[in-house]
């Protein structure tokens, strides 16, 4: 695997690479970023894998000195799931001088959810996204279902400014018991862990009780929070949506999704599930 710390590196590469599908992380990476790089090989002849942590999109107070850094581990991960490049620039190489320019993502898509709780959050993701897209030109791109509202944003961006990409958005990997594969599962400990995947269940719940016809949303919501709060979890949000644009549902024959985001001692996870 050739691994490429600036971008004029990367663009040497790329010139002869064909049909490109490029898979961004910010490393540390788990079974479901390997799962996305093997599905990212079915759609292109060369897959580039990209790992920076992005500063941009972390709030002051959020984990982004401690974010873990993988490199030599995530190197290995990629080369026996047979990546051929992976982008891994330095933050000088990403950022010379402080970011001046930005996407701002549309207000409708970022002021809810995790846009909501965390501002400024899309405007950094959708940022360094442009700018890989801008540096590695993928044919494709694939992101994980996982961070539903960062697939909405993103597919909007590359809408409203006509990229030349198409974007693909994954199932999200799950461990036996249901946990969605996340770099920030590593946080929890281990009786944490035995108890993560209590998010899940409880957006099974709602999402079976759906299928089955319940339309009292907000009463599951409200069951679902007190269930999680019991269990010592501090919720931010449990709330079924429409899937298209994340707005709170209208119609009964809208496609539905209901998405998480819940604090579990100092973890904060998040998940989804389409209904
Ligand atoms: O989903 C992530 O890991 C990040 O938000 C991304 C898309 C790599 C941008 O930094």
């Amino acid at each position: 695997m050739q691994i490429h710390t600036t971008i004029p590196s990367l663009r040497a590469a790329r010139a002869q690479a064909g049909r490109v599908a490029l898979v961004p992380t910010m490393g540390n990476l788990h079974d479901g970023h390997i799962t996305l790089m093997r599905e990212a090989a079915r759609h292109a002849d060369t897959v580039v894998a990209s790992i920076f942590v992005n500063r941009l999109q972390f709030g002051p107070s959020e984990d982004f000195a401690k974010y873990p850094r993988t490199l030599e581990a995530d190197s290995a991960r990629l080369e026996a799931a047979g990546v051929t490049h992976l982008f891994a620039p330095t933050e000088a190489a990403m950022y010379p001088q402080p970011q001046r320019y930005h996407v701002d993502p549309a207000p409708e898509h970022v002021s809810i959810l995790e846009g909501a709780l965390r501002p400024g959050h899309f405007r950094g993701v959708a940022t360094v996204v442009l700018k890989l897209f801008n540096i590695v030109a993928p044919d494709v791109a694939l992101f994980g279902k996982k961070d539903y509202q960062q697939f909405i944003v993103l597919q909007n961006m590359a809408q409203d400014l006509a990229l030349p990409i198409e974007l693909i958005a994954h199932d999200t990997v799950r461990a036996a018991d249901g946990l969605a594969f996340s770099s920030r599962n590593g946080y929890l400990s281990a009786t944490e862990r035995l108890e993560a995947p209590r998010l899940y269940q409880q957006l099974s719940a709602i999402a079976n009780a759906i299928r089955k016809g319940a339309r009292h949303y907000a009463e599951l919501e409200a069951a679902a929070i007190a269930e999680l709060t019991r269990h010592g979890w501090q919720p931010d949000y449990l709330t079924v949506r429409r899937r298209a644009d994340l707005q709170i549902a209208e119609k009964t024959d809208e496609a539905l999704v209901v998405l998480a985001a819940a604090r579990l001692g100092n973890t904060r996870l998040i998940d989804n599930l389409e209904i």
